[in-house]
């Protein structure tokens, strides 16, 4: 192969790399490979585990058919200029635990990450998804002194597909026919949008009742737990891999896709100096838009709720 080629080859794949080899890491690394996003680095400080599971994940390439690379490791230096980074490296909640209860042992973890991240990779894109996924966006944020439309977060799309998934299985409908999303904060004060869901255009609100709406915007509230309590240890991974991995198609393919995510707000919707779950415009420019959709005043005040209950856990950070 003549080292042009490989030179043209090198300047088209994007470079991802994965912090934390854990369900959602690997999961992650999964779903990009076998899309052919770009060649995938896998990064954990338990050693063993992110070769381990790169190796594993590489020997199913000629079965799946993937040609990206996908390596494990252990050192910084093999992340050096990632063109995106995704966030996964914490704990994960257990029974009974909110992701609230997280917040220190992971900002942490996040903030150490995030110094090592910027050394080697300074012109990314980061998706945090660690929790409590708003103020660890926001400490990702700082520790890493980027601009807001390179630093934001995955928790929209996961909890907007959840709702989606809902809303498919109460009318007998294809999940690929059910679009909407959720905004505010990941965590009981998410606020679910049901007046902008649609089944191929067909508003929700005339296909189902009142009550059944509340009933799946409650279940999608619930909807990190339910999964908690079923698994016994750890968290949702397959959604949140699949969730994250839209983001970074996003991006490496400059779809330009409207999707939720954390994303720093600057007066936008009244709201200003906290991450909060909004609808963006998302390509090769990272966030290169906040939407701001028409709220009624009881969204406004379940939003502006939303985000104060993110500020007090910034509040509560330890310092950084
Ligand atoms: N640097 C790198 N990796 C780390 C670090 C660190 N400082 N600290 C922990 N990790 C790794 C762990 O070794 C583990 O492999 O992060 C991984 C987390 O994996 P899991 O425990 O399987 O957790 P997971 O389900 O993947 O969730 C990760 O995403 O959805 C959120 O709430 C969830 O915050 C949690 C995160």
């Amino acid at each position: 192969m003549s080292s042009s080629y490989e030179k043209e080859y090198q300047r088209l794949a994007a470079k991802i790399t994965i912090v934390g080899a854990g369900n959602v890491g690997a999961t992650t690394a999964h779903w990009a490979a076998a899309k052919e996003l770009g060649d995938v680095v896998l990064i954990d400080i338990v050693e063993g585990l992110p070769q381990g599971k790169a190796l594993d994940l590489a020997e199913s390439s000629p079965i799946e058919g993937f040609d990206c690379s996908v390596i494990g490791t252990n050192d910084y230096a093999d992340t050096a200029n990632s063109d995106v980074v995704v966030v996964t490296a914490g704990v994960p909640r257990r029974p009974g635990m909110s992701r609230d209860d997280l917040l220190s042992t992971n900002a942490k973890i996040v903030g150490t990450v995030v110094s090592n991240l910027v050394k080697y990779s300074p012109n990314a894109y980061m998706i945090v998804v660690s929790n409590p996924l708003d103020a660890m966006v926001y400490v990702a944020k700082q520790v890493s002194g980027w601009p807001k439309h390179r630093v934001f977060g995955m928790a929209g799309v996961l909890d907007s597909a959840r709702f989606r998934y809902f809303v498919a299985q109460e009318l007998g409908v294809s999940v690929e026919d059910v679009h909407g999303f959720v905004m505010g904060g990941h965590g009981d004060t998410m606020v679910p949008v049901p007046r902008y869901a649609t089944v191929t255009g067909i508003p929700i609100t005339q296909l189902l009742s009142e009550a059944q709406i509340a009933r799946l915007v409650q279940r999608t509230r619930d909807g990190g737990a339910e999964i908690v309590n079923l698994l016994k240890q750890g968290s949702a991974f397959y959604a949140p891999g699949a969730s994250i991995v839209q983001m970074v198609e996003a991006i490496v393919k400059n779809k330009k896709r409207i999707l939720p995510a954390a994303a720093y707000l600057e007066g936008e919707y009244g709201i200003r100096g906290v991450y909060v779950g909004v609808p963006v415009l998302l390509g090769a420019g990272g966030i290169e838009k906040i939407i701001e959709v028409e709220l009624t005043p009881d969204e406004q005040a379940a939003l502006h709720q939303s985000a104060a209950a993110v500020e007090e856990l910034i509040q509560a950070l330890p310092p950084l």
